[in-house]
C-alpha cells in the first residue's frame, strides 16, 4: 500500500455544514454535511468513473446522491435514521407537477387559520415556539396530512425545515437550547413554509436529469439492507461518503424537534428505539458493556486493527477511572470500529473490483487521548484486503473549544481518505 502522507489542500474552506444556499442541500440542514469544497474534491476526477454508480453508504440527506444526479450519474445510498432516508428519497424521486404542487403550497398556507388546538403537542415542541407560531405550524402539519398522494412529503419536508426558522428559542445544530431565547429570523410561518416550498420547486425544475437512483433505510453495515441493490443487477462504481465521526453527533437526538413535532416519535426511547436502532455507534449515549465487548472480540481477525483498538481502550479507560462519573470513550470505540469493518465489507460486495472509494473523515480526541480515525479506517480497509490509500487534510478542527480549560488541546483536522476495494 502506497500511502502519500497528509497534507492540507489548498482552497478547501473551514465549514462542513450543508449548505444553506446550493440547490438541493437547502431542503434541510442536516448536521455534519459535506462542505461545498469537500464535495467537489469527493467528485474527483481522477478517481471517479465517467459514468456508473455512485454508492454513499452514510447518505444522509442525499448531498452526494444529488451532486451525483447533476453529473447524469446513478446513485445508491444508505441510510439509517428513517425520515432523513425519506427526506433523500424525495431530493432524488423523478418530481411532480411542479405547478400543481405550488399551487397545492398556497393552498396549504392558507390553512393557517384552520381552528387547532396545541394542548397535545409534546413539551420540547411548545417550549420551542410562541404559542401563536406554534398554532400555525400545527394548522399546516394537519392540511398536509390531508394531502393523500406523493406531494404531501415535498410539503412535509418543507414544513419541517420551516420549524427551526421560526422558533423562538435556540435550535442550532446539532443540539436545541429550548432554555436560552432568541428573536425567530422568520416571523411569518405560513410565508416561510411557501418560501421553502419555492425552492425546492425551483430545484427540482431546473434539474434536467432523473437517473437511476435509490435511498435503502437501515445499517450499511448489514448485507440484508443492500439486498434490493443485488435484487435490481446495480454494482457500485465508486463510494463517496462521510461517517459518523467517532464521539461527534448523536443523530437521532439532533432531529428530535422534528420527529416530536411530525408525531413520529411521543418520547424519547421511542426515538431511540426507532430512529436510532440502525445506526454505527459513535457517541457514548449509544454503548453498552455487552455491544463493546463483542465488538472487541469481533475485531480479533484483524489484528493490527484490533491492537490499535485495544491500546487505546486502555488509555481511555485509565482516563475515565480518573474521573467522577467519567464518560465511556472505551467502549464506543471498538463499536465504532466493528461499525465501520461491517459497512467496509459491504461496500466491498457491492462495488466493482479496484473501485475507489472516498472517505470525508475527522480524527478525535475524547479525554485528550487522540484517536487518528482516518488512519483506524485505513488500517481496518487493509486489513480487509483494500489497497492504494492516499490521504489529504481537508481543515482543521476543534479550534473554537480553545478557550475552554476543561478541553483537551489537541489539534484535530478533517481529512479525505482514498482506498481502492481489492482487485480479486
Ligand atoms: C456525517 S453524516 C452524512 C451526511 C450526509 N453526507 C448528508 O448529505 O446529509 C452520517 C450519516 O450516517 C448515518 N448513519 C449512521 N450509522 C449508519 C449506518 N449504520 N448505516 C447507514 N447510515 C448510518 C447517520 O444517520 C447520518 O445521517
Amino acid at each position: 500500500m502506497t500511502l502519500i502522507e497528509a497534507r492540507v489542500a489548498p482552497g478547501v474552506g473551514v465549514s462542513n455544514g450543508t449548505s444553506s444556499k446550493a440547490a438541493f442541500d437547502r431542503w434541510f440542514r442536516y448536521p455534519a454535511g459535506l462542505s461545498q469544497d469537500a464535495l467537489t474534491r469527493l467528485f474527483d476526477s481522477r478517481r471517479n468513473p465517467t459514468q456508473g454508480t455512485v454508492v454513499d453508504p452514510f447518505c444522509g440527506a442525499a448531498t452526494v446522491g444529488t451532486r451525483a444526479a447533476r453529473h447524469g450519474w446513478g446513485f445508491v445510498g444508505v441510510e439509517a435514521h428513517p425520515e432523513v432516508a425519506e427526506l433523500g428519497r424525495v431530493k432524488l424521486a423523478a418530481p411532480p407537477d411542479l405547478d400543481e404542487l405550488g399551487a397545492l403550497g398556497d393552498r396549504i398556507a392558507q390553512a393557517k387559520t384552520l381552528p387547532v388546538s396545541i394542548d397535545a403537542e409534546h413539551d420540547l415542541v411548545r417550549r420551542c415556539f410562541t404559542p401563536e407560531a406554534l398554532t400555525v405550524l400545527v394548522a399546516l402539519r394537519t392540511a398536509i396530512i390531508e394531502v393523500d398522494d406523493p406531494t404531501q412529503k415535498y410539503l412535509k419536508w418543507a414544513l419541517l425545515a420551516t420549524l427551526r426558522d421560526v422558533a423562538n428559542v435556540k435550535v442550532g445544530w446539532p443540539y436545541l437550547r429550548p432554555g436560552l431565547s432568541r428573536t425567530p429570523p422568520h416571523l411569518d410561518v405560513a410565508h416561510r413554509f411557501r418560501v421553502r416550498l419555492g425552492w425546492m420547486i425551483a430545484d427540482l425544475a431546473g434539474r434536467h436529469t432523473t437517473p437511476e437512483a435509490r435511498v435503502l433505510q437501515g445499517d450499511s453495515g448489514d448485507a440484508q439492507t443492500w439486498a434490493p441493490m443485488r435484487a435490481a443487477g446495480v454494482t457500485g462504481t465508486v463510494a463517496l461518503t462521510s461517517p459518523p465521526y467517532l464521539n461527534n453527533f448523536d443523530y437521532a437526538d439532533a432531529t428530535r424537534l422534528e420527529m416530536f413535532f411530525w408525531g413520529r416519535n411521543a418520547s424519547w426511547a421511542d426515538m431511540v428505539a426507532d430512529v436510532r436502532a440502525e445506526m454505527i455507534i459513535a457517541t457514548t449515549q449509544q454503548t453498552t458493556v455487552g455491544a463493546a465487548a463483542a465488538a472487541l472480540s469481533g475485531l480479533s481477525e484483524l489484528p493490527t486493527t484490533e491492537s490499535m483498538v485495544s491500546d487505546l481502550v486502555t488509555r481511555l479507560a485509565h482516563e475515565r477511572s480518573t474521573r467522577r462519573a467519567g464518560k465511556a470513550y472505551d467502549r464506543v470505540l471498538p463499536s465504532y470500529t466493528q461499525g465501520i469493518v461491517n459497512v467496509l465489507t459491504q461496500l466491498r460486495a457491492h462495488l466493482e473490483p479496484g473501485s475507489w472509494t472516498g472517505w470525508v473523515v475527522g480524527d478525535s480526541a475524547p479525554y485528550g487521548v487522540y484517536v487518528d480515525t482516518p488512519k483506524l479506517i485505513e488500517t481496518a480497509a487493509t486489513e480487509l484486503g483494500y489497497f492504494a490509500a492516499e490521504s489529504e487534510v481537508l481543515r482543521t478542527r476543534g479550534m473554537r473549544w480553545r478557550t475552554n480549560g476543561t478541553r483537551h488541546q489537541v489539534a484535530l483536522d478533517e481529512r479525505l481518505l482514498w482506498i481502492r476495494t481489492p482487485i480479486d
